[in-house]
């Protein structure tokens, strides 16, 4: 059995991503469209081996698709999806706009497959950073309960999108020349520079990207009462983020019994050399589809604490891996059925 397919921002860094993702684990599509803003329309983009215009999306091109992966802003998401899922369609979203909401599904396979079972079509790709620390974090938490997470994130331009991206090699290249680099996506320089996440800030000075990484994971994990508190930072690196997450458990946890966990964890790998001072770095974890999780230790000043450190390609598992992993649970479990057909 084949699906008929549409990627919504099917020309930004995530949706050429989901592009080739769907090629190369072969997933089964038989019809696929390309959706896009007035912008792209003309454009084509490649899979395998032929051509495909890119199309405006609206009424008519969302028409007879059985699955569209979003990733064109949440503005888009919230015009479009339920548009889709009244034509017919399962959306996976992979934008913040139905991440909290109560009946709309937050997941990541490796963590809580099931909720996948409860969608009404639409189905939420977590947020980039709380992606990559649940599914190195999840199997340490099923084992001795984790109590309360410290996590600092240096977080690359590609979570800014494709434009963003451009924007810090062209600033890169102005300031070697000796000019001044330009902003047009980014609020601030990020070549040679890093700024905290310029995210809407809360009451409490929380930006919201702070906020994804506290309310999803209790989402995902299913547990309102784990205490979180995060600090994003943006780094001028271009398409992997990485973590340094401290843990507080119930019990003592041993560095080594944790290593050994994640060593066979799904969708992680561990990176460790402390002869040579080699651990996760966002250059290596760049196009892999793990995330890399090491430097794996004691933390000094609790008796129940594991410090540890993350790097995740952003694009592929913190958004558009996730995204066909989940539409590979729904067609694997017989759930990439309409709601409305
Ligand atoms: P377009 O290229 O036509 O602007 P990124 O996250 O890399 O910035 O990509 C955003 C994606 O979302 C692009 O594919 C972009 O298409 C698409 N997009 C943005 N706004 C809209 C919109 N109003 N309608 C449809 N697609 C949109």
């Amino acid at each position: 059995k084949s699906y008929s397919v549409g990627i919504l921002g099917a020309t930004g860094a995530v949706g050429t991503e989901l592009l080739e993702l769907l090629e190369s684990r072969n997933f089964p599509v038989g019809e696929l469209k390309l959706l896009a803003s007035e912008r792209s329309v003309g454009r084509s983009l490649r899979f395998k081996g032929e051509d495909l215009p890119v199309e405006l999306v609206s009424d008519r091109t969302l028409e007879n698709l059985d699955l569209v992966l979003a990733s064109a802003g949440g503005s888009t998401s919230k015009t479009w999806a339920a548009v889709a899922v009244e034509k017919g369609a399962v959306v996976i979203d992979n934008s913040s706009a139905f991440r909290m909401n109560p009946e709309i599904p937050l997941v990541v396979p490796e963590v809580n497959p099931l909720a996948a079972a409860n969608h009404k079509g639409i189905i939420a790709n977590p947020n980039c950073t709380t992606i990559l620390m649940t599914v190195a974090i999840w199997p340490l938490h099923q084992i001795n309960p984790i109590k309360r997470i410290v996590v600092s994130t240096y977080q690359s331009a590609s979570g800014a999108g494709a434009k963003a991206m451009a924007e810090v090699k062209t600033q890169a290249s102005a300031i070697l020349q000796g000019q001044q680099p330009v902003t047009e996506v980014l609020p601030y320089p990020l070549a040679f520079n890093l700024f905290p996440h310029n995210s809407a800030l809360n009451n409490l000075g929380y930006c919201e990207e702070e906020m994804k990484m506290v309310n999803e994971t209790r989402k995902i994990f299913n547990d309102q009462q784990i205490r979180i508190t995060a600090t994003c930072i943006r780094v001028p690196v271009l398409r992997a983020h990485s973590e340094a997450i401290n843990l507080e458990f119930e019990n003592p946890f041993s560095p080594d019994t944790a290593r050994e966990i994640l060593s066979h964890s799904p969708g992680v790998k561990l990176i460790e050399d402390w002869e040579k001072n080699y651990f996760p770095m966002p250059m290596e974890a760049t196009s892999q589809d793990d995330v890399l999780v090491g430097r794996i230790r004691q933390d000094i000043s609790h008796p129940c604490g594991l410090e540890l450190w993350l790097s995740g390609d952003q694009i592929r598992k913190g958004a558009a891996l996730n995204a066909v992993q989940i539409a590979e649970l729904l067609v694997e479990k017989n759930l990439l059925k309409s709601a409305k057909r």
